[in-house]
């Protein structure tokens, strides 16, 4: 049973602080910190290589963490790849695709920069770069996807959540879109895996990622990338790990995942992110989502109320606020809320300079909501924020 008081025993730095900046990182879960110091205090080795207990404990642990993981988002195992973070999968994909001059991609204004810049570089081997406008919700129109499809069309890459506006893509239809006119299609889930129920294959996209710091509450240094049809990419980093066979001349890549996770990955952060996603899944991310829109959607309101603040995105939201005070700048609000009441918020470009330019400011303040805050806690960021703008008024 979901109690969130219960819930904030297991992240002690919240006895400290206000933390409302879960869409850049959440905190880490005691369970999952002590499933870190068991790898370091008992067995630590290299996973896949050697044939002593500890090699072969850590290797255990860490494939477990990947059903864990694959279980969770419904996933095929062999098509769950563990990567460094989000930014690190996408560019997996973007270097890794078979492109040929003239091709085209499609993306949208409310991307992360992760989801634009390595889209924009394509450039270089001729690829064509189209971005679809959304509202000034940050909600993209799918039928403006498909009017941007043409016959080079061969990938739309879309956020399931944006990061600054806290809207939901309609990413059913977006994939459904691209099915019917024979694209590919990767959804970046930074802001939806852990805080709403996904079922990767159902949505069935072709490329899925995310980071594993975020709402899947593991530490920072892991990612996932999942890859419907895993031949299709060429993996960009070769080596250690990934080979079954090699010669002076040529070499046998060993098939997905291990063909895209050269080199010794971040193991305590794997088995780490394992155990947080079990505390999730414990947890239920139906339960999780509902109490996380309920925080944000409560805060937009209430901040839509005061005098002097203008609040960005749709009624309908993720866990994501952003607003700004009139007359001030967003880092001076986010100063104010730490020094005076230790609320930590976000404040800036969020790595989406077009998405905040697309509003007409120089940037946001942005609340974002996990699953250990509480109403009290949004109760003080509006006292807060409405002193704030007494301060200018
Ligand atoms: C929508 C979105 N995409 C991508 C990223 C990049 O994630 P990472 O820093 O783990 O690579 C973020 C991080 O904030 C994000 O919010």
């Amino acid at each position: 049973m979901y109690d969130v008081l219960n819930v904030r025993e297991d992240f002690p730095v919240l006895k400290n602080v206000i933390y409302l900046d879960n869409a850049a990182t959440t905190q880490t879960p005691v369970q999952a910190v002590s499933a870190m110091l068991d790898y370091f205090y008992k067995y630590a080795a290299n996973h896949g290589r050697g044939a002593h207990r500890l090699a072969r404990e850590t290797t255990n642990h860490f494939e477990d963490a990947r059903e864990i993981v694959a279980a969770f988002l419904n996933m095929d195992v062999a098509k769950t790849i563990f990567t460094k973070n989000a930014t690190e999968s996408i560019n997996t994909v973007s270097r890794g695709f078979p492109w040929k001059k003239g091709d085209h991609v499609i993306v949208t204004l409310v991307e992360h920069h992760s989801n634009l810049l390595p889209w924009m570089r394509l450039k270089e081997m001729g690829v064509e770069l189209s971005v679809v406008k959304p509202d000034i919700c940050g909600v993209v129109n799918p039928e403006d996807i498909r009017s941007s499809i043409k016959d080079t069309t061969r990938l739309i890459a879309v956020n399931h959540v944006s990061n600054v506006f806290g809207s939901i893509q309609d990413i059913g239809k977006i994939v459904g879109i691209a099915r019917q006119n024979g694209v590919k299609v990767l959804v970046d889930g930074s802001q939806s895996a852990g805080n709403m129920a996904l079922d990767i294959k159902s949505i069935d996209p072709d490329f899925f990622v995310c980071p594993g710091h975020k709402g899947l509450l593991g530490p920072q240094g892991t990612g996932l990338l999942y890859i419907k049809e895993p031949d299709i990419i060429e993996p960009v980093f070769l080596g250690g790990g990934m080979v079954s066979a090699v010669t002076t001349d040529s070499f046998k890549m060993e098939p997905s995942p291990a063909k895209f996770e050269a080199g010794t990955p971040n193991i305590p952060g794997v088995i780490g992110l394992g155990r947080a996603v079990e505390y999730v899944a414990d947890i239920g991310v139906k339960s999780i989502e509902k109490h996380e829109r309920s925080l944000a959607k409560d805060t937009a309101r209430r901040l839509g109320e005061l005098d002097g603040v203008e609040v960005y995105g749709p009624k309908d939201r993720a866990g994501v606020v952003s607003f700004n005070v009139t007359g001030m700048n967003a880092h001076d609000v986010a100063m104010i809320l730490d020094q005076t009441r230790k609320i930590c918020v976000r404040s800036g470009y969020h790595c989406a300079m077009p998405g905040i330019d697309h509003l007409g400011v120089k940037g946001t303040v942005r609340a974002s909501f996990a699953l250990y805050n509480t109403e009290e806690e949004v109760d003080t960021l509006i006292r807060t924020v409405s002193d704030i703008t007494s301060l200018v008024s």
